[in-house]
């Protein structure tokens, strides 16, 4: 007879650390964090800056190495991958929206929302000129597939970054202020768009400052000096 298992959790932190060394000097950055996260978490971190809020997000989605601890990836130990596998697991699992666009200046935009999907190695033109058209719809810059990312305003870089996070249809969408350069009626169509999708069953975790934004998330996590000084879960 088939057992039953509980749903393994997507991210488990153990008794994170992480401190980066400068010279001589060694700054604790993380200080002892513990993080479940769910499929279907919406975890919006809030705190000041230089709290580590980036830094922990760059640690979740396998950008960063912790200095001790365990960080279990759907009950796998991450600091057992190797470089090629985190690359794969980044690919297959993970969207990002980085707080810097991080866009390709030489690509234009239906370019840059491609190129998730030339990394994992669909060479379909027609279906990726369609999935690209699909998700800048979504984030309502359907009309500037040809524009370079340089010609277009921070709002619509965002946008660009935002489409290119979804279009691999990630596990999880890592956000880093993913509405920090838009305009609040802009800003509000993206929050509208990532709780639909957390509706839809995606797990999200976001970065931001304003307290506004903490009504879209299903939990709500506050840093200060690296380590972890309440949540509130909403839902
Ligand atoms: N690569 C690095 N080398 C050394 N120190 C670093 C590095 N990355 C981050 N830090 C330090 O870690 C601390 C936390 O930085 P982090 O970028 O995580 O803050 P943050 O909460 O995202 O801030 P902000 O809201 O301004 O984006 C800062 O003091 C920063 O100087
Ligand atoms: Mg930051």
């Amino acid at each position: 007879m088939k057992s039953v298992q509980a749903p393994q959790p997507l991210i488990v932190l153990k008794e994170i650390n992480k401190s980066f060394k400068q010279g001589k000097q060694e700054s604790h950055v993380l200080k002892g964090l513990d993080l479940t996260i769910n499929e279907g978490d919406f975890v919006m971190i809030m705190g000041k800056s230089g709290s580590g809020k980036t830094t922990l997000m760059n640690i979740i989605g396998f950008l960063d190495r912790i200095s001790t601890g365990t960080y279990l990836f759907r009950g796998e130990d991450v600091s057992l991958l190797n470089e090629n596998q985190k690359s794969e697991y980044r690919n297959a699992f993970f969207g990002f929206v980085f707080q810097q666009f991080f866009l390709i200046d030489s690509l234009n935009v239906q370019q840059n929302v491609e190129l998730p999907m030339v990394y994992k190695g669909m060479n379909n033109s027609k279906e990726k000129k369609e999935k690209a058209q699909h998700f800048l719809d979504l984030v309502g810059i359907g009309d500037k597939l040809k524009m370079k990312t340089s010609e277009l305003s921070g709002g619509q870089q965002q946008r660009v970054a935002i489409a290119r996070a979804l279009i691999n249809d990630p596990l999880l969408i890592m956000a880093d202020e993913p509405t920090g350069a838009l305009d609040s009626e802009t800003g509000k169509t993206i929050m509208e768009t990532l709780k639909k999708l957390n509706q839809e069953g995606k797990t999200i975790v976001m970065v931001t400052h304003d307290e506004d934004m903490t009504a879209y998330a299903t939990r709500v996590i506050r840093m200060k000096d690296g380590a972890f000084e309440e949540e509130v879960t909403t839902v």
